[in-house]
């Protein structure tokens, strides 16, 4: 038999998920008393080039209430051609065309190997991807050149038949008609005001053909193009030049002023013109923005430039007064969008803040992008818009559109679905399940649960496709079998799972609070799964299992995902997004960054985040997923001030000093967002992204213990992993706890 490690990898391979928990305790109560809550993180598209998608629809099971799909854990009677439901135990007849099927001739969904398997919905017709851009005018012409340029080349990254649009603001905004013979027009609206769909659909003219007046959505025979979204074939020549000709927002901006800029109304047109138009077919709306909104709905800042955009400071104050508004604004947006099945991205790209705080619903509700770069002329902003078009072996995009995801378990016949309208292969989701069962009617032993997971999406070719994973856990009477219980604990998994929620507290409440909450939970974790003696910290042990957790808790305290300190509103919002979104081992990588050491000792190796790795004669690389740092010890440093790498006879010291730079290019070029690439050394003032990472086992906080603030433990401030792993263990065996 493999081990959980092994077991939870190939699962993780082969289904995208990863539990908690590998055994459930099999009632409510003792789930709660499990502390980390049974959960799964999941990728619906996970990348598996060895699942050539099925040609044919799942079969589902006949109750109106499950539907669930037919998969390798139904039991089967092959005579008499009926499969049981594995989640309602209804017995369903086969259709027509599985009257061949016997126990030598089984279909593929049937096959334990094909737990996920991926159909191809043979009805309906085939639905042209749809790209609006939304761009900003109110730019330095460095950023709008930088800008038109990224525009002009994704153009031609696009599928000829995709349907392109083009809205730009400034203190207008304009929708432009494409396809016009010569002159290029467009309409202009004001930026103060905002439409609702029937008063866009009006005034430009979206009246749908006489045949479906009324009601009902637009059907295939219908042209689906509009003068204002037309098949890039027909028009990227003339799209381009227009994109050239773009020219910054001719209003005048007088001294001491912001540009009056209104993203608010433009992307309110933009979701307007889709709702009209495109309802519920793939479509993506992406939003360039070189600053905030300072006018009409959305302004999340006035245009004094003497008015600063709101900080942490001023929210804590409830003295940011466009904040409430403003998230109002995007929030009802980004519902419309998402109803619809329309993804919104944002590329925020400026030196201050351009309102992601108030915006980021828009791309969280609709699986969107939320990019953030100083500027559009960057690799960072450059790079990574360009590996949004990225395609698989097939030539396919890899992003997917109008995704919905159902979960279907057993017990309260429990089927949930959520719209996630954008996925790609990262993209993946947390799911927190509860056991329903009372304490005196536990689930009978020796069972397993089963969970499946329905992902219905347009494929970039087109297609509607519906992916299907379907995937079971035993059972254990937490009583008398904690200890399986225990040794399938995935602690990177939980960690994770963990960290969303604190993630999502700190959303509403205060930091304290959050951090009080998870050492609670990590306390008690220590109290239940921990070997020990009452009130002797030196006996405590973690078996494992659970060995590396408090050390994700540690980090997970000092990250910018809960600490607020030194970002601005924008940045948290932009790392939590990208936190929420990426897969488990990005999301380590986020908590815990990775370092590695560089000398003439030998090959490149990993070693602690602790200050204690940082040496003279050493080069670190340290990845925090966001940042690729390299640092060049004091030595290193001063060897490379002197110049040794030209030299011929320190050719060593040259390779030494090119392995790391060699292996960052290989993160930079593979991730996205692309991470900022800092190269910096001993004394040098970037060190400082080094040394905010490290523990610190060496510095004067190891004076510092845990404070006794309203009777709950927290740490006082900065310390050390030895002293948190001191206190930890104080607590977790203190009888009075
Ligand atoms: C963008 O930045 C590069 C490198 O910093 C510079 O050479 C180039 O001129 C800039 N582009 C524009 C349009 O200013
Ligand atoms: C594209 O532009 C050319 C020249 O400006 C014009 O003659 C042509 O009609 C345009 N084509 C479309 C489809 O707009
Ligand atoms: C979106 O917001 C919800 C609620 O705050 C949060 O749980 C989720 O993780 C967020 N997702 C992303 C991708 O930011
Ligand atoms: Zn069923």
């Amino acid at each position: 038999m493999a081990t959980f490690p092994e077991y939870i990898a190939q699962n993780e391979e082969r289904d995208g998920v990863r539990f908690s928990w590998n055994v459930w305790p099999s009632s409510r109560l003792e789930a709660t008393r499990m502390v980390v809550p049974v959960a799964a993180l999941f990728t619906p598209l996970k990348e598996r080039p060895d699942l050539p998608p099925i040609q044919y629809e799942p079969v589902l099971c006949s109750r109106a209430t499950c539907r669930a799909v037919l998969n390798p854990l139904c039991q089967v009677d092959y005579r008499a051609k009926l499969w049981a439901c594995n989640f309602c135990y209804q017995r369903n007849q086969f259709p027509p065309s599985y009257a061949g099927i016997s126990e030598v001739n089984q279909p593929a969904e049937l096959l334990p190997q094909f737990s996920t398997i991926e159909y191809v919905v043979q009805r309906g017709p085939q639905m042209p991807l749809v790209f609006l851009y939304v761009v900003d005018t109110c730019m330095e012409d460095e950023d709008l050149q930088a800008l038109k340029e990224s525009l002009q080349m994704s153009l031609s990254l696009l599928p000829p038949t995709a349907l392109v649009g083009l809205i730009t603001f400034g203190r207008m905004v304009q929708v432009h008609e494409l396809g016009c013979e010569g002159i290029s027009k467009s309409y202009v609206f004001r930026g103060t005001k905002d439409l609702n769909a029937k008063q866009l659909q009006e005034m430009l003219g979206l009246t749908k053909p006489a045949a479906s007046q009324g009601r009902g959505p637009q059907t295939a025979q219908q042209p689906l193009s509009n003068r204002f979204l037309q098949p890039v074939q027909k028009i990227d020549m003339n799209l381009t030049d227009l994109l050239g000709e773009l020219q910054r927002d001719p209003w005048p901006v007088t001294q001491g002023k912001r540009p009056l800029r209104s993203l608010g109304v433009a992307m309110s047109i933009a979701v307007g013109l889709l709702e009209c138009t495109f309802p519920n077919t793939g479509a993506r709306i992406m939003t360039f923005i070189g600053g905030p909104a300072t006018q009409g709905p959305g302004m999340v800042v006035g245009d004094e430039l003497k008015t600063p955009i709101r900080s942490w400071h001023d929210l804590e104050k409830d003295n940011a007064k466009f904040m409430k508004k403003a998230t109002k604004h995007y929030e009802s947006l980004a519902n419309r969008a998402s109803t619809n099945g329309h993804i919104i991205d944002i590329y925020a790209c400026a030196l201050d803040q351009t309102g992601l705080l108030e915006m980021k619903c828009c791309a969280n509700y609709t699986g969107g992008y939320m990019v953030m770069a100083d500027s559009f002329n960057t690799s960072l902003f450059k790079q990574t818009f360009q590996r949004v078009f990225t395609k698989d072996v097939q030539g396919s995009f890899k992003m997917a559109f109008a995704a919905t995801l159902e979960v279907k378990e057993i017990g309260t016949g429990g089927t949930c679905q959520w719209k996630i309208c954008g996925l790609d292969p990262s993209t993946t989701l947390a799911l927190y399940f509860e056991v329903v069962n009372q304490h005196n009617a536990p689930i009978p032993q020796g069972g397993r649960g089963a969970i499946q997971f329905v992902t219905q999406y347009q494929h970039s070719s087109g297609q509607r496709r519906i992916r299907v994973s379907t995937t079971a856990r035993n059972w254990a009477d937490a009583q008398t079998q904690i200890q399986s219980i225990a040794a399938s604990f995935d602690q990177e998994a939980a960690a994770i799972l963990m960290a969303r929620l604190a993630v999502y507290r700190a959303e509403t409440e205060e930091g304290p609070d959050v951090l009080r909450w998870l050492d609670r939970q990590l306390i008690r974790l220590c109290q239940k799964f921990g070997d020990y003696h009452k009130d002797d910290p030196n006996s405590f042990r973690f078996s494992e299992t659970f060995s590396l957790y408090p050390q994700f808790m540690f980090h997970l305290r000092r990250s910018p995902f809960l600490q607020v300190f030194n970002n601005s509103p924008d940045e948290s919002s932009y790392y939590r997004h990208q936190f929420n979104r990426q897969d488990l081992t990005q999301a380590l990588i986020m908590i815990q960054p990775v370092l590695y050491a560089y000398s003439f000792n030998g090959p490149p190796e990993p070693v602690l985040l602790d200050s204690s790795s940082i040496l003279p004669d050493r080069i670190l690389l340290m990845d925090t997923f966001f940042q690729i740092l390299i640092y060049h010890g004091e030595t290193v440093a001063q060897w490379r001030k002197a110049g040794y790498q030209e030299m011929a006879e320190y050719e060593n010291f040259r390779h030494l000093l090119q392995a790391p730079v060699d292996d960052a290019q290989e993160l930079l070029h593979t991730r996205f967002p692309m991470p900022r690439y800092i190269d910096t050394e001993h004394g040098g003032s970037q060190a400082r992204f080094l040394l905010s990472k490290v523990n610190p086992s060496q510095t004067h906080n190891n004076m510092y213990a845990w404070g006794q603030e309203s009777g709950a433990p927290i740490l006082t401030d900065d310390v050390s992993l030895q002293v948190f792993m001191d206190h930890l263990k104080k607590l977790a065996v203190s009888s009075a706890a």
